[in-house]
């Protein structure tokens, strides 16, 4: 039997919750392929600052290195307020920054029988299927100098031409295998860096002539993201920007709590939903698994290399959406509501009937 590791980092807030389900379908899903997947599980964030006094401890690091990919559920805890460098966060920028995994993929598509819970109004949400790229080992999250002294306090936003193109390539790769455009979104009209990364775009834009290209204004694309979102397909961004806009995005799928992400490299993926720790409800089993368990769906996909066990993840997060299970944050009024752990365990029972079905009729 074919065998992977994968390292779980639960991490802080609603993490644990969220981890614990995905990490049941994972299993169940890897199970049902006929894989063996053995987990091992690592601090990250606040949790690691009270047992090993920093935010990722050389256990961990050595933890993930070791794995074929990486399961994380979130990081940051408001009760630490020290400097930036020690913060829970500071654990996940050093996490990406140690895998390398400079593209963060986030697939944004509205479910139709959530399309009510948007506050877009649902002709809207139609065609809405698109996917972020987003920069994210370099910029303002990790350029040098940054500091702060008594008045003042600053950052540095830098990016390397090679930094630009491997990214870009990967936009380019995914619109290959959907619609066929990349919106690159920037902030040229000021800034240098951003007419390094037009340039660096428009450059690699040539080596994909069936995609079209299109460069936008941040502000702008900001707008047409809520004013007609179906127009997008992939959307290439830079660290900042991107982690602005892809929670602008969640706004359309109807709720964060939904959203997955992949973040790959040239070596071990990472994998995270893109909600945060949300301490205000954390531990209550309140939250909602989906983007943890969707994440999973894609660590199958694109950290193991088992793109049908993906697929049957995904499925079955549709079959139990389509069935009318709600979490907190998706329930209309008069709607019942599901804990955290009876959402994981309708998406558990759907992956084990849809595989039924299909095993009947094989
Ligand atoms: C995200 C988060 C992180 C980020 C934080 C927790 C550092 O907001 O993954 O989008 O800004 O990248
Ligand atoms: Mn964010």
């Amino acid at each position: 039997m074919k065998r992977f590791r994968v390292a779980v980092l639960p991490g802080d807030g609603i993490g644990p919750e969220v981890t614990r389900e995905a990490v049941r379908v994972l299993e169940l899903a890897g199970e049902l392929f006929g894989y063996r997947i053995d987990l091992a599980k690592h601090a990250i964030g606040a949790e690691a600052l009270v047992e090993d006094g920093e935010p990722l401890p050389s256990r961990t690091r050595q933890g993930v290195l070791d794995a074929d990919a990486v399961l994380l559920g979130a990081v940051g805890d408001p009760r630490y307020t020290g400097p930036a460098s020690r913060s829970p966060e500071a654990g996940l920028l050093g996490l990406r920054r140690l895998l390398g995994v400079y593209a963060n993929l986030r697939p944004v598509a509205v479910h139709p029988s959530l399309s009510e819970i948007s506050p877009l109004r649902p002709e809207r949400l139609h065609d809405v299927d698109l996917l972020i790229v987003r920069e994210l080992t370099g910029g303002l999250y990790y350029g040098a100098p940054r500091g702060r002294d008594g008045t003042s306090a600053w950052n540095t936003l830098r990016y390397s031409e090679e930094e630009v193109e491997r990214v870009a390539r990967v936009a380019f790769e995914a619109a290959g295998e959907r619609r066929g455009k990349v919106a690159s979104i920037d902030k040229a009209n000021v800034l240098e860096v951003s007419q390094l990364w037009r340039d660096c775009v428009g450059r690699v834009a040539k080596d994909y002539p069936e995609v079209t290209l299109e460069h936008l204004y941040v502000d702008f694309a900001a707008m047409r993201l809520v004013a007609d979102p179906g127009s997008f397909d992939v959307l290439l961004t830079e660290n900042l920007f991107g982690d602005i806009l892809s929670d602008e995005a969640a706004v359309l799928a109807g709720s964060l709590g939904l959203l997955p992400s992949a973040s790959l490299g040239d070596a071990q993926g990472l994998f995270e939903p893109v909600h945060g720790s949300a301490p205000d409800i954390a531990g209550r089993d309140l939250a909602n698994p989906i983007g943890a368990v969707l994440s999973a769906a894609m660590l199958l996909r694109y950290g193991l290399g088992l793109p049908e066990a993906g697929d049957l993840v995904e499925r079955a997060v549709r079959q139990a959406l389509g069935a009318g299970c709600r979490t907190r944050d998706l329930a209309r009024p008069g709607e019942p509501v599901l804990t955290t752990g009876e959402m994981g365990q309708e998406i558990v029972r759907a992956l084990a009937r849809i595989e039924a079905t299909a095993t009947t009729g094989r």
